[in-house]
């Protein structure tokens, strides 16, 4: 449908603030180009020249060349990119590398201890809970954080806090299986 020049969306020629007030001053203009980021990443410091725009599972997977965290839907829906920033888990298609500079990040490639797999991992192994293992990294990285965060109670709550973890290859009770066997081993039994 043709469009009156009302309903044109109107073009700013006003230029973009470049800065916004903050208790210490303005904050310095970062971008649009590329830009030094510094990220931690599994105990490491890396510095990548990235542009602010730049999802952190990009910055991950295209700069550092940690392909661990996987690009499923690219739009938050699958949770295939799921790693965790400051301990808690995050949708890295949906979050800015810049935003996590000088804070901790861990992916799945950062959980195991040297060749001791993480629990969370040797379970997925021994309760058979992958088929392809494209999720599965996004899976792991979920429910070591469900643990955490105390969403495992029983088979309803862990299948409730995983919902955002899809597998098409429809592991879900071998992977309800795996986080089941972590809690009952690692949670006091007192
Ligand atoms: S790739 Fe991030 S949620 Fe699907
Ligand atoms: S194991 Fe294939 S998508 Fe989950």
């Amino acid at each position: 449908m043709a469009t009156t020049p009302e309903e044109v969306r109107p073009v700013t020629t006003q230029k973009p603030t470049a800065t916004r007030p903050t208790d210490t001053g303005p904050l310095p203009v970062r971008g649009p180009g590329p830009v030094p980021v510094t990220l931690t990443v599994n105990g490491a410091e890396h510095r990548v020249d990235i542009e602010p725009r730049v999802s952190l599972l990009s910055a991950l997977r295209d700069s550092l060349l940690l392909t661990g965290a996987k690009r499923g839907c690219d739009q938050g829906t699958c949770g295939a990119c799921t790693v965790h920033v400051e301990g808690r888990r995050v949708l890295a298609c949906l979050t800015l590398a810049i935003a996590c500079e000088g804070r901790p990040i861990t992916t799945v490639e950062g959980l195991a201890d040297g060749d001791e797999l993480h629990p969370m991992q040797r379970e997925f192994i021994a309760c058979d809970a992958f088929q392809c293992g494209y999720c599965t990294p996004g899976q792991i990285m979920s429910a070591v954080a469900l643990l955490d965060e105390g969403h495992a109670s029983d088979d309803d709550e862990i299948r409730e806090w995983m919902s955002g973890n899809l597998c098409r290859c429809a592991t879900y009770p071998h992977i309800t299986a795996a986080i089941r066997a972590v809690r009952d081993t690692t949670s006091d039994p007192s």
